[in-house]
This record gives C-alpha cells, structure tokens and sequence, in this order.
C-alpha cells in the first residue's frame, strides 16, 4: 500500500487509521460523509517547503493559496506557522482575517471582480494583485493608494488538466506577454504603488512541469527587471504562484520539491534582483492531508459490479469535474485482496455521480459489505472547499485529528442552513 506513511496514515490490524485514530470509529463518532484531515500532515507538508528553500538559500513568503481549503482551523494553524495567505474572493479575505491573519499577510488575487467588490477589498487595505487593465482604472478610480501587484500571463502554462492551466492562450487570467510593459507604464502614470510582479501557470504538476514552470520564472524574472526600470524602484515580491501537485497514484512520483525551489531560488539570485520570492501553493500543504469518509450501502451486481455510498459529486467533484484519481480503501479491510472490480457509486440522480476517474474504469477492491466505510484519500485539497448543496444534500461534517486529539471543526449543514435563505 503505497500511500501508507507512518503516523499519518497506517494500517493496524486491518483497520485503517489517520493520525493515530480508526478512520472507522471516526465514521461511528461524528457521521458519514465526513472530511478528516490530519493537522500534524499539513505543518509537515508547509515545513517540508520551507526546508526546502532554506535549503536552497532562501526564506520565501509563504502564502497558503486558502481556495484550496478554507476552513478556519486550517488557516489558524497555518497563521501560527508563519503562512502568509493567497485569497480569491472578498469572503476570502474576511475569513483570512477572522481567521487572525493581519491585512499585510493577505494578497488579493482575483479576477473579473466587479468595483464594488474591489471597494470591499480596498477597505480593510489588503495588497491588491492586478489582473487587467480594467481592473487597474477601477481600482485607480476609487482612489486606491495600498500596494499591489500585476499579475501576468507568461504565454505557457501547465496542470493536471485543462481546466487547472491558467496561463497561454485561451486563458482569462492576468495581463498578457505583448502588454505587461505598457501596464507596468499605464500603473505608473496612474500613481499606484505597484511593488509586485504575479505569475500562476496552473494547478497539480507532476515532476515534468517543473521544466515548464521554470522556463516561466526565468520570463517573469525578466518581465520584473523590465518593470523595475519602469517604474523607477525596486519591487518588494516577484510571486511564482502555486501549482506543486501531490501523489495521487501508486504510479505517480513525489514532487521534486527540491528542484521547483532551488530552480527559483537560483534564476533570482542570478538575476540580481533584490525583490523576495513569494509563492502560493494550496494543494501541496492540504491535498494528502484529508480523507471523505462514507458509508457503504449497497454491493450489488448491476449490469457492473456497483458499490453505493452516502457521498457524491456534491462532496468531492474532482472525479467528476476532472476525471481525477483518488485512492479508495475499504477501512475495516485494509489489507484485503482487491478481488472485485466495482464502479463506486455516489448518491446523487446522476449518472456522471461516480467517484471512480470516469464510469468505466471501474475499481479493484476487496469486496466489501453494506454498512463497512469507505475512504476516499487525498480529498484535503478542491474537496470541501468545492462542495455544493446539489440536490438539497447538506455539506458534510468535518474533523482534525491533531497531536493525538481530534476535534470537530465543522458542523455538518442542516435543511435549515439549507433553507434559511428561501423566502
Ligand atoms: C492565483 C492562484 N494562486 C495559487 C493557486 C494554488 O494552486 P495549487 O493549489 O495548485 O498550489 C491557485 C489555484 O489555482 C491560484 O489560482
């Protein structure tokens, strides 16, 4: 079992446990479908970055890309570690403060973000990153005076799908290649205090996009000694994004975590600006950290193999969405030979409501019996935070299990929270 690592996720006596507790007695105790995650798994992964650029030279600012997984909990002990936050929405930006980061620790990313929006932003006087030229006046217009950044658009780009590549061509996000000088210029005449340079290339790399996201650092380190000479000044960030993927499969390597940092560390230091490096991974820290925990309740011969259970698309959509991998195990067989082939069925009245990568590739495991629980691993990152109320289901409860204790962290939703806003 590949995805077994001591102390966080372990199998002892065929049950399978994360962070010390039974994955199956969590199920009992707080209900099903449940998010689980691991707090203890998410420092190591933010401290295992960290090491990795001390290693390489540098201590790069840290900010937690929160889309990923914006639970309180998560944030607040991300804040104690020393996260700086990426944040998309203005909710995002309250629950980044709420959650104790102060204003100077959030930068603002966002796109296609209507001016009052901008306004609600500007207000509590977080760092602004830039995404058009549109954005750039209205910002001007309100009479902005906070720091703030433009994002680019290198021209090249790389995910794990389609739909996480956020930079080349048909891509909305950022300013692009033939125009980033003139908005570095257009910023300038305007008046607004542009300290940063901005890039994001995509979501989920494996070790082969590292290349990719290399070549586009070495473009945005030239983009910002352009923009340095621009605007008369020194930048105080250049920011490489997020995007460092996690292993989803057994086939699958572990991020070259130390190649992505040094690659940075060293076009920087050979570039000779002076600006620090700022980056914004989320999956990486939170991805591998979490489990879906659901009920099995039905094993039944269809036309396929099917085994039913009490989650879908409305708790994890990346199957769905992305025909993404994740791993299953049975938690009170864990070491069982996976002898049946089975199409694992969600509950919602869709035939797209699999949990498997796509309908017909269907799943070994060990044949499982109605009332067993099924873990779903790797759901830390897109999962929660990408859950609906599709047909009138209710978000799922969530827990953290942290330095032998576990806590609820989130109430599951009920018909009234469902409700409260119909009239
Ligand atoms: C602007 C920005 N920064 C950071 C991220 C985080 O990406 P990841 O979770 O792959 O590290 C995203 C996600 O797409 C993003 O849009």
């Amino acid at each position: 079992m590949w995805w077994i690592l001591k102390g966080h996720l372990e199998a002892k006596g065929n049950q399978l446990y994360i962070g010390g507790f039974s994955a199956a007695a969590l199920a009992k105790q707080y209900g099903t479908p449940l998010f689980v995650y691991n707090g203890n798994r998410i420092l190591d992964n933010f401290n295992r970055i960290k090491d990795a650029f001390a290693a390489a030279g540098a201590a790069p600012r840290i900010h937690f890309a929160m889309k990923a997984c914006p639970h309180l909990e998560v944030l607040r002990l991300l804040q104690r570690e020393g996260a700086l936050i990426d944040a998309v929405s203005p909710n995002e930006v309250r629950i980044a403060l709420r959650a104790g980061f102060s204003k100077e620790k959030i930068l603002f990313t966002g796109t296609s973000i209507s001016s009052s929006e901008l306004s609600e932003i500007a207000e509590p006087g977080v760092a602004i990153n830039i995404d058009s030229f549109s954005q750039m006046r209205r910002l001007h217009a309100l009479g902005f005076r906070g720091k703030c950044s433009i994002r680019w658009n290198p021209g090249m780009g790389a995910g794990g799908h389609s739909h996480t590549i956020t930079a080349g061509k048909f891509i909305k996000f950022g300013v692009p290649e033939q125009k980033v000088e003139q908005a570095f210029e257009e910023a300038k005449n305007l008046g607004l205090n542009v300290v940063g340079l901005h890039q994001h290339i995509g979501s989920g790399w494996t070790g082969k996009d590292v290349d990719v996201f290399l070549e586009t650092v070495g473009k945005t380190i030239a983009v910002a000694k352009k923009a340095e000479e621009i605007l008369g000044g020194k930048l105080q960030f250049v920011d490489f994004g997020g995007g460092p993927g996690i292993r989803y499969r057994k086939d699958q390597a572990e991020f070259p975590l130390q190649r992505y940092a040094k690659g940075i560390v060293e076009k920087m230091r050979a570039s000779g600006l002076k600006a620090e490096i700022a980056i914004e991974p989320g999956r990486y820290i939170v991805g591998d950290s979490a489990m879906l925990l659901c009920e099995i309740n039905t094993v039944e011969e269809k036309n396929i193999p099917i085994i039913g259970v009490n989650a879908g698309f409305n708790d994890l959509i990346r199957p769905a969405f992305y025909g993404s991998y994740h791993e299953m195990v049975v938690c009170e067989n864990v070491n069982g030979l996976r002898t049946g082939d089975f199409m694992v069925a969600g509950d919602l009245c869709e035939s797209g409501d699999v949990l498997n990568e796509n309908r017909e590739t269907l799943r070994e495991l060990p044949v499982p019996e109605e009332g067993n629980t099924l873990a779903i691993l790797n759901a830390g990152a897109y999962g929660f935070s990408m859950a609906s109320n599709y047909n009138s289901r209710c978000l799922p409860a969530c827990v953290m299990v942290l330095n032998g204790k576990t806590r609820l962290i989130r109430e599951r939703q009920s018909l009234e929270d469902i409700l409260r806003n119909e009239k």
